[in-house]
C-alpha cells in the first residue's frame, strides 16, 4: 500500500489514550516481531481512525478468548506471525508451481480441522489478528459492515457456514436482535470458539444453533431456511466450490442475501481450490442461481487502494494475490 507516512511511536503514544486495545496489539506485534512495523504503519496510514476502532473491537474479543491472560495474548500474536510467514513461503512456492500444496481435503482435515489444539491455539487466533493487520481481512470486515449488515432485514435466520471464530455471526446477531442464528463448521474446535465468541457478544444461547456439518455434502438444513447467509473464506478450502454455492443457494430463502468471499491465487495453511480470477468466482456464483449485487476486490500489493483504477490494474496482475468479497441475492 502507498500510504501517508506514519510515525509509529507517536501513533502508539496517542492511541494509548484513545484506542488502548489497538495500541496494545500494535505494541505487542512490533515488539515480538519488529519486521511487522511496516504492516502496522501501512494499516494505520491507509485506514486511519477506523483501523484503530476496529482493532479495539478485535482485541476485546481476542482478550476474552485468552481469558485476559497477557501470555496467551502474546502467543496469539505469535500465531499470527507464524501464519503470515507460512503464507509468504507457500505463496512463493505457488508462484513457481501454479499449485497449492494441499491437494486433498481429508489430509487437510486431519492436519488442521480435526486438531482442536491447532485450530484453537494457532489457526483462529491468526485469523482474528488478520482482521486487524491484513488488508484483505480488514476490507472484508469493512464490506460486511457497510454492504451487508445494512442490507439484511431483522426477521429470520442468519446462517454462517464455515463460521470459524464466529466474529461475523456475533456482530450480525448483535445488530439484528430479532434474528436467530445458525453457526456451521466442519471443525468441532472452531464451533467451541464460536460459542465463546457469541457469549462475548452477549447473544443468548437459545438464539443460536451450532452444528458440525460439511459443505462438501448436502447440509442438514431445509431449503430456504435462512434469510441471510455468510460464507467467508471457505470456498477456496473446498474441492468443489460450485457444489457449495448450489448448496448455499438451496438453503437461502427467495429474496434472501448472501455474503460470499474467496481468495484468488492466494495460498494459505489450508487452501485447496485455485481461483485464478474474480470473474471465475462470479461465474460460479451466478451459475448457482445467485444475483451479484455489490462486490470488492482487494489486491495484496503495494499501491494506492483508494484509486479504483490502480486497484483494478493490480487485481489483474496474475502474480498478485487477491481477496474477493460480494453481496448476492436469491
Ligand atoms: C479461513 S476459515 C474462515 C473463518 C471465517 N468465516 C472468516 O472469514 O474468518 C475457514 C473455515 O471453514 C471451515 N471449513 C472448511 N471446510 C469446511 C467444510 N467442508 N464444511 C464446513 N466448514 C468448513 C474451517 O473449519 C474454518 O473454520
Amino acid at each position: 500500500m502507498n500510504t501517508p507516512s506514519i510515525d509509529l511511536k507517536q501513533l502508539l503514544a496517542d492511541a494509548k489514550e484513545t484506542h488502548p486495545g489497538a495500541a496494545r496489539a500494535i505494541d505487542r506485534l512490533i515488539t515480538l516481531a519488529p519486521m511487522f512495523q511496516s504492516a502496522a504503519r501501512d494499516m494505520a496510514g491507509a485506514y486511519g481512525e477506523t483501523f484503530l476502532r476496529r482493532a479495539d473491537d478485535r482485541v476485546a474479543e481476542i482478550d476474552f478468548l485468552c481469558n485476559g491472560d497477557p501470555e496467551k495474548f502474546d502467543e496469539a500474536i505469535q500465531a499470527y506471525v507464524r501464519f503470515c510467514l507460512e503464507f509468504a513461503r507457500k505463496q512463493a512456492e505457488f508462484l513457481k508451481t501454479g499449485k497449492y500444496s494441499f491437494q486433498d481435503f481429508d489430509e487437510m482435515c486431519s492436519e488442521l480441522y480435526d486438531d482442536d489444539e491447532a485450530v484453537q491455539s494457532f489457526y483462529l487466533f491468526a485469523l482474528l489478528f488478520s482482521f486487524i493487520f491484513s488488508p484483505n481481512y480488514y476490507e472484508f470486515y469493512d464490506f460486511f459492515e457497510t454492504e451487508f449488515l445494512s442490507h439484511i432485514t431483522d426477521n429470520g435466520t442468519i446462517c454462517e457456514v464455515g463460521c470459524g471464530h464466529g466474529v461475523y455471526l456475533g456482530q450480525a446477531l448483535s445488530t439484528h436482535p430479532k434474528s436467530q442464528g445458525v453457526a456451521i463448521d466442519i471443525s468441532p474446535g472452531a464451533l467451541e470458539v464460536a460459542k465463546r465468541m457469541l457469549n462475548f457478544h452477549k447473544i443468548a444461547s437459545d438464539r443460536v444453533d451450532f452444528a458440525q456439518d460439511d459443505l462438501r455434502k448436502r447440509l442438514n438444513r431445509d431449503k430456504g431456511m435462512a434469510h441471510a447467509i455468510i460464507c467467508c473464506e471457505v470456498l477456496e478450502h473446498l474441492p468443489d466450490p460450485q457444489h457449495a454455492l448450489h448448496e448455499l443457494h438451496r438453503i437461502l430463502r427467495p429474496g434472501g442475501t448472501a455474503l460470499l468471499s474467496a481468495a484468488i491465487r492466494m495460498e494459505s495453511v489450508d487452501h485447496l481450490y485455485v481461483f485464478r480470477t474474480p470473474e471465475e468466482v462470479i461465474e460460479m456464483i451466478e451459475r448457482a442461481g445467485l444475483k451479484l449485487q455489490a462486490s470488492r476486490v482487494v489486491p495484496l500489493a503495494k499501491g494506492n487502494m483508494q484509486d479504483e483504477e490502480e486497484r483494478r490494474k493490480l487485481a489483474e496482475d496474475p502474480r498478485v494475490p487477491v481477496g474477493y468479497i460480494c453481496r448476492a441475492s436469491k
